[in-house]
């Protein structure tokens, strides 16, 4: 069963084109504002444990790690370019309440 965390205030989430790291237990997610909408990955790259909220958004929904240049969907997690092949993990996120919250699988 998933659980609902509260990750941070709505003041708080990123702007638009910005990023936002959060670290929820022991796993550091990488929130994404693209026009608005928020998105979720795990904010490490799978080729070297990079931040990725660290990286540049590239092109609409992709984030570039800043150390050897792998690409992500920010919507899917999905490495899209080498030196990364893995899957970074995606989550659902949304604001309600003041509040921006993930939903995490168990
Ligand atoms: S650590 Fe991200 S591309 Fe190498």
């Amino acid at each position: 069963m998933a659980s609902v965390v509260e990750v941070c205030r709505a003041e708080e989430a990123p702007q638009p084109g910005q990023a936002l790291s959060v670290v929820v237990g022991d796993l550091p997610l990488a929130i994404f504002n693209i026009h608005g909408e928020l998105y979720a990955i795990g904010d490490t790259c799978t080729h070297e444990e990079y931040p990725l909220s660290e990286g540049d958004l590239v092109d609409e929904f992709i984030v570039e790690c800043a150390l050897h240049g792998a690409t992500f969907d920010v919507r899917t997690g999905d490495a899209l370019t080498l030196p990364a092949t893995g899957n970074a993990g995606s989550y659902r996120v949304w604001l309600e309440d003041g509040a921006v919250k993930v939903e995490l699988p168990e």
